[in-house]
């Protein structure tokens, strides 16, 4: 039996028994049990130390387009819901983590500020792009980013420039409890219709390539170094592998779809076939580029 949580933390705005299902792009996953979503930096530092306080894990939730959930989750989980205020200094742009990450790169264009171009066509919030390093076409957050403001694990508030070794390849620092609060990105005036034209060939580029059409969680394994996982899946003549309602895409064997009623055990199941048939066919250990979530 759960304990009851404490009315320090019964007192930030939340939900209960939320589908993890409508909480991520993927469209699977149990009950979030408890979904917190603060809609002040306060309320969410209030979050943290009262789980500090009580000993209890928790989770940060953004978009849900990375995620994908096994079970329910009886952990507290803290979804940021900031007012979606964006702040302009020069060409320098600051934005809550809770902003939608595709609705920053547009506003970027619509201000006429060049660099986050490539983010135009990546789903979820800033917040988890900021933690995942999102990236595309050759760009990624960590070559625009020059100040990001977080919550310790402890609950302390810091803000800082990234360093050397805070970011690299779908990877960042910010795990381990850590909560992205916002994100400067310092980007450089530019001319509005070359923003546009260029935000418009990565849209085209990735809509030939990417079931877009179809519920998924964008590329489910790392690129290995120097290899492409879509390829060596593509290779060992996976695509279209079904289980269930999941599917290895037809048109991105890197991407694994929902065609409407699959289960997270089928999602589990479909990418350990994928990783075991690759590495027996090409001896390449692919990782999991997405988070799993299980209690
Ligand atoms: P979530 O999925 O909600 O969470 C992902 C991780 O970030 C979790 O560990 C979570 O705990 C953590 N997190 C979320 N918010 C915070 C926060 N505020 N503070 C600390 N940690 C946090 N990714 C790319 O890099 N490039 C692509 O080209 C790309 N294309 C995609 C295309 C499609 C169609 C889809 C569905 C996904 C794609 N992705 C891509 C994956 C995904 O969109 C990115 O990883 C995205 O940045 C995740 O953001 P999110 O808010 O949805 O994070
Ligand atoms: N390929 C195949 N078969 C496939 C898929 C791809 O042969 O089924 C080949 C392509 O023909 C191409 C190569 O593999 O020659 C690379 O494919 P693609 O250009 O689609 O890029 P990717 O490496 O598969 C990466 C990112 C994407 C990002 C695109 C565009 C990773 C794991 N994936 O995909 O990011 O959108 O580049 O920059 O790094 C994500 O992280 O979720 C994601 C979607």
């Amino acid at each position: 039996m759960p304990r009851p949580l404490p009315d320090a933390l019964l007192k930030v705005p939340h939900r209960r028994e939320v589908p993890f299902a409508r909480l991520t792009t993927l469209g699977v996953g149990g009950l979030c049990r408890w979904l917190f979503e603060p809609t002040t930096e306060l309320e969410a530092q209030a979050f943290v130390r009262a789980c500090v306080r009580e000993g209890l894990p928790w989770r940060v939730l953004g978009g849900g387009s990375n995620l994908v959930v096994l079970g329910n989750l009886e952990a507290p989980v803290l979804r940021l819901a900031l007012p979606k205020e964006l702040r302009r200094e020069g060409a320098r742009l600051t934005a809550p983590a809770s902003h939608g990450h595709i609705a920053l790169a547009e506003a970027a264009a619509t201000l006429g500020l060049s660099g986050l171009e490539f983010a135009s066509g990546i789903p979820g919030s800033v917040g988890g792009a900021i933690r995942m390093n999102a990236g595309a076409y050759g760009r990624e957050w960590i070559d625009v980013l020059v100040r990001y403001r977080f919550l310790t694990p402890e609950g302390d508030l810091v803000e800082k420039a990234p360093e050397p070794g805070e970011f690299r390849y779908r990877w960042s620092c910010l795990t381990g409890g850590r909560v992205v609060l916002s994100a400067t990105a310092d980007l450089a005036e530019g001319d509005p219709a070359r923003i546009r034209a260029q935000v418009a060939e990565y849209r085209e580029k990735r809509g030939t390539s990417q079931p877009l059409s179809k519920r998924n969680a964008g590329c489910i394994f790392k690129n290995p170094p120097g290899q492409s996982a879509g390829r060596l899946i593509d290779q060992a003549g996976l695509k279209g592998l079904r289980i269930g309602d999941a599917e290895v895409s037809l048109e991105h064997a890197n991407f694994l779809v929902n065609h409407g009623r699959a289960t997270a055990a089928e999602f589990a199941e479909l990418m350990e076939v994928v990783r075991t048939r690759v590495l027996e066919l090409h001896g390449v250990e692919l990782e999991p580029e997405v988070e799993i979530w299980r209690e």
